[in-house]
Formats: C-alpha cells, sequence, structure tokens
C-alpha cells in the first residue's frame, strides 16, 4: 500500500501551551486533525469552567477563517474542586473530561493531588455525569523507578479506582507499558490513548550515540518488549479500546538543551505520518483509520468526522527547528526523514 485515505482523525491527547507558543503550534495540529482534547496543564492550570472557555475561545480566534477545528477542552483536578465543578463541567458545551495528574509527576503537575482515595466525592460526580476522566498514569513517590512508575500506579490506583466506580470511563493517557496493555484489556469503559514515540522508540533512544534530550517525555520511553506490546495492542482488528494522542508537548529549545531538561516531545509537526510509519512497520495500515479516526469518538461519545485525509509513502526531511515564538522548538525526527506524507 502506497497511498491510504482515512477519515480524518482527531487527536486525543495534545499540548497547545498559551500565548506566543500557542499561535506557532496550533497550525501544525490543525493540518491534519479535526478536534483534540487539549491539555490544561497550563500556568496557572485550567482548572476552573471559565478558564476553559477562555482558553477555548483563545484557541479559535487564532483559526485562520474557514477552519472547522474543535478544540475540545479538560480541566485540571487539583485538591480544590468539587463536585458542584464537576456538574458545571459536565453541563458546559465544550469541556469533556477532567485530567489528573498526580502531583509532582510530570510538567506543570505541581497543582496535581496527591493520593486519590480522599477525591472519591469527585469521582461519584464524574460517574454520575459521565464525564471522561483522563488519568497521567505514573506513580509519584520518589524512591518508585521511573521505569516503574506506570505499572506501580495502575495496580495501586488505578485497579482501585476502577473497581469501585464500574461505570467511570477511564482514559489512561499515553500507555506505555503491557501492564496497561492488558489493564485496559481487561476492563469495560476503560481506554488508552498511544503517541507516536511509543510505538516507534525504545528506551535506547534515549541514549543513542549520546544523551538525547528531545526523546524525553513521561510517561519515559520503555524497554523493547513494551514497544511490541503497545504497537500489537493498536494493530489488532477489532480493538475499541486504543485510540491516537499524540502528548505532543513543545518546550523551547533552551529548556530541552539544560542541565535539568523538560519532558515533552514535540511530534505535531508529523503526527499522522509517524502512526503511518509505525502501522506500515508491522504491515498494519489497514488499521490506521481505526485507531486515529474511529475509536476516540467512539469512547467520547461524539461522531466521527465527516472528511478525509490521504497519506502517500513519500520521504521527506524534518526541518532541524521550527520558530517557536521568541524561541525555537526541535521537533520529532529533527533533520531526519519521514516517510509519508499527506497529499490531500
Ligand atoms: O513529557 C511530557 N510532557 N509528559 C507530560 O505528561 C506533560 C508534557 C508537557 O506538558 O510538557
Ligand atoms: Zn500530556
Amino acid at each position: 500500500m502506497d497511498t491510504i485515505k482515512i477519515r480524518t482523525p482527531d487527536d486525543w491527547h495534545l499540548h497547545l501551551r498559551s500565548g506566543e507558543f500557542l499561535a506557532a503550534v496550533l497550525p501544525f495540529t490543525i493540518r491534519c486533525f479535526q478536534r483534540a482534547i487539549v491539555m490544561p496543564n497550563l500556568k496557572p492550570p485550567v482548572a476552573a469552567v471559565a478558564s476553559a472557555e477562555t482558553y477555548y475561545q483563545n484557541i479559535k480566534s487564532l483559526l485562520p477563517a474557514g477552519s472547522i477545528f474543535e478544540p475540545l477542552m479538560t480541566l485540571y483536578l487539583t485538591p480544590e474542586t468539587t463536585p458542584e465543578l464537576i456538574a458545571a463541567a459536565a453541563a458546559h458545551p465544550h469541556i469533556y473530561g477532567v485530567k489528573l495528574y498526580p502531583a509532582g509527576a510530570t510538567t506543570n503537575s505541581d497543582y496535581g493531588v496527591g493520593s486519590l482515595k480522599s477525591l472519591d466525592d469527585i469521582f461519584a460526580a464524574m460517574q454520575e455525569h459521565d464525564l471522561v476522566l483522563q488519568v497521567h498514569g505514573e506513580d509519584n513517590k520518589a524512591h518508585t523507578d521511573p521505569f516503574d512508575r506506570e505499572a506501580v500506579f495502575i495496580e495501586e490506583q488505578l485497579l482501585p479506582l476502577r473497581q469501585k466506580f464500574p461505570d467511570l470511563r477511564i482514559v489512561l493517557e499515553h500507555a506505555t507499558t503491557t501492564s496497561a496493555v492488558d489493564f485496559v484489556n481487561a476492563w469495560p469503559r476503560t481506554a488508552a490513548t498511544v503517541t507516536p514515540q511509543h510505538l516507534l522508540l525504545n528506551r535506547g533512544a534515549l541514549f543513542a550515540g549520546g544523551l538525547r534530550p528531545h526523546h524525553y517525555c513521561l510517561p519515559v520511553l520503555k524497554r523493547e518488549e513494551h514497544r511490541k506490546a503497545l504497537l500489537q495492542a493498536v494493530t489488532t482488528p477489532g480493538q475499541s479500546s486504543f485510540f491516537l494522542g499524540t502528548d505532543s508537548a513543545p518546550h523551547p529549545t533552551g529548556c530541552k538543551h539544560s542541565a535539568c531538561g523538560c519532558a515533552g516531545i514535540f511530534s505535531a509537526h508529523a503526527a499522522i505520518e509517524l502512526y503511518a510509519e509505525a502501522f506500515d512497520s508491522v504491515a498494519a495500515l489497514d488499521q490506521l483509520e481505526t485507531f486515529s479516526s474511529l475509536n476516540g469518538p467512539a469512547f467520547y461519545g461524539l461522531p466521527v468526522n465527516s472528511g478525509s485525509i490521504t497519506l502517500k509513502r513519500e520521504s521527506w526531511t524534518v526541518p532541524v527547528s521550527y520558530p517557536f515564538g521568541s524561541e525555537s522548538l526541535v521537533p520529532l525526527r529533527a533533520d531526519e526523514q519521514v516517510h509519508w506524507r499527506i497529499v490531500g
């Protein structure tokens, strides 16, 4: 297969930032995605209905005339979140979920929550109002090995939550391990987003020829056996629980090239093309549409998009960097080739 036409895809996990950074990265996403769940980890976090609406309007105001791109907003779950806020969020036309960050687990997660145990009233309200819980599934205890954080979180926090609130819709964001795949496959009303980097790279990519800050994200890249399990999960015919979420997370070059570099990989410039590469690598391009364009809307209870995009097997070289407001941004595959291209 050298060309493939799929229904217009959506990105179910995206960081768009704000201000000049938002203006710089938004064009990359809207060139191929019709909708995106826009992550709320701004400073300060998007934790109130009014801030989500302001952020929504801000994104909309930057769209070129005629764009039908739709930002889908999510609220940052903080210790101050109340059941009343959940009810208001569920009733709001632009809010589609609530994002749980274990405090300290990742970029701008300081406002997140310590333990899930004290949040039963919030989860009960989310279950009652059928609002999706989007989880950054990593244990945040300082002594937990970074490569085990997802598995530990699933075992100690997510499993008890899943059992206690069986009707709550849960998305385990950016799944990276066999533990995540097994968990998602075992439970109804449970799904996962999967990033391009976790399908294409294993943890060796962090150290290939030297330290590679542009391959550093959280959850961190894992062993090859985990990458293979993820690729198998997303390409299995009939699977409906895994869908596209890039976790494209831009940081200024200076913050990546640092003694204490930020976590986050920018992939929006070549997102669907990189997924095509991953699916092509196991001769499963026929499953790309299900993962990219069908499973996400089905889980979120939204219609599928009516348009389409066409991808062609054709190599192009990714720029060394892109402008990023007054800074620069190094994309995934910088100065290297991507082997698929959007042609229509
Ligand atoms: O690598 C990451 N970057 N993981 C996250 O969870 C957050 C993100 C960011 O906002 O930069
Ligand atoms: Zn993210």
